[in-house]
């Protein structure tokens, strides 16, 4: 009883009293009463965090998920559109057959033996080039960049590129593999927006009436091309030869071309030059 007694008295006497027992004390205090507040808090903040962390992991595994969705998606359609250029390749390798006159670089050979069966030979290649051209576009329409030039080179190989009409087709941001051969290409009145045909030989070529806006042609070689009418803005035509091209009523308006390549041009007659001001010759 008397150690209970003084227990309590002593405590009460140290506390009042000296001041490093009552720190002591303060910290005893402390001490007792930080496990309990820790213990509440954390029962209170850990299941919270718990939540965030299982969300949060929920959250990746969600974005996991989207993103080999994704993947798959783009590999699928990949695949598709590999599908289409292999459909294309076929469908052309067969219909090559039926031509009845000899393709050329010229646009058909003909030798005026038997008119009226030429005539016939004749309609019957314009409408076997109609189904190729229908095709073309077709796949065109659906295919990326990189296939719609693939596309391009497999008219080119089987020869028949200069009978097939592109008009109006779709060749915006391709690249053409820097270094090729691409001389007398016919890219005539065909969309081409941002297009990097880069040191490629484009000797003879034809451009006219089509948008080649933000194209670039730096290091290629263009002469004796035709962009005659065609939308030439902010082209760039660092490097490029551009000797004896015609360049009538084309718009070059913020194009990087020099004074100096445009004095080896064929014409300019009514293209609106770099500098704004429209060329009379
Ligand atoms: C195209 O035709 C002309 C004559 O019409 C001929 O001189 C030339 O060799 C032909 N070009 C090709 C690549 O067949
Ligand atoms: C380029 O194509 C256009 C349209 O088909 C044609 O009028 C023009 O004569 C061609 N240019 C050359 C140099 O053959
Ligand atoms: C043109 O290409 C060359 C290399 O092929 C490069 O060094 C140069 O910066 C290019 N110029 C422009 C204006 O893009
Ligand atoms: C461009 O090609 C033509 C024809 O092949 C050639 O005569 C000319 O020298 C070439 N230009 C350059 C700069 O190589
Ligand atoms: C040529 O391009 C400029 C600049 O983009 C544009 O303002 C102008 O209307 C164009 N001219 C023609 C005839 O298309
Ligand atoms: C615009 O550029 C052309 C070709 O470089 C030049 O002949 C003409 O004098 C220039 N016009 C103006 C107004 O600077
Ligand atoms: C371009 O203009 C020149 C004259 O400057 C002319 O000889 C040529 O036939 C024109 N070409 C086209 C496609 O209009």
């Amino acid at each position: 009883m008397a150690t209970t007694e003084e227990g309590p008295s002593r405590r009460t006497f140290l506390s009042r009293g000296c001041l490093q027992h009552s720190i002591y004390e303060w910290l005893t205090l402390v001490a007792t009463l930080f496990v309990p507040l820790v213990v509440g808090i954390l029962t209170v903040v850990l299941p919270l965090q718990q939540q965030n962390l299982s969300e949060r992991q929920n959250e990746n595994s969600k974005t996991i998920a989207i993103n080999n969705r994704l993947q798959d998606m783009e590999l699928l359609h990949d695949q598709q559109k590999q599908l289409i250029l292999n459909t294309f390749e076929k469908d052309l390798t067969s219909l090559l057959f039926r031509y009845s006159t000899v393709s050329s670089g010229n646009d058909t050979y003909s030798d005026g033996d038997d008119e009226e069966e030429h005539d016939d030979d004749d309609n019957d290649d314009e409408r076997i080039s109609l189904v190729i051209r229908t095709k073309a576009l077709y796949a065109l329409r659906q295919l990326d960049p990189p296939r719609k030039i693939l596309l391009i080179q497999l008219l080119i190989d089987s020869g028949v590129k200069n009978r097939i009409d592109l008009s109006h087709a779709d060749f915006s941001l391709s690249v053409f593999p820097p270094g090729s051969f691409y001389d007398q290409l016919q890219f005539v009145n065909v969309i081409a927006r941002n297009m990097k045909i880069q040191r490629i030989s484009l000797y003879q070529s034809n451009f006219s009436y089509s948008i080649l806006d933000g194209s670039s042609f730096n290091g290629s070689n263009c002469s004796h091309s035709d962009f005659s009418y065609a939308s030439l803005q902010r082209t760039d035509w660092a490097n490029t030869d551009v000797s004896q091209v015609m360049f009538n009523h084309s718009n070059l308006s913020g194009a990087n071309i020099t004074p100096q390549q445009l004095t080896t041009a064929f014409s300019l007659q009514g293209a609106i030059l770099p500098n704004g001001s429209t060329a009379l010759i």
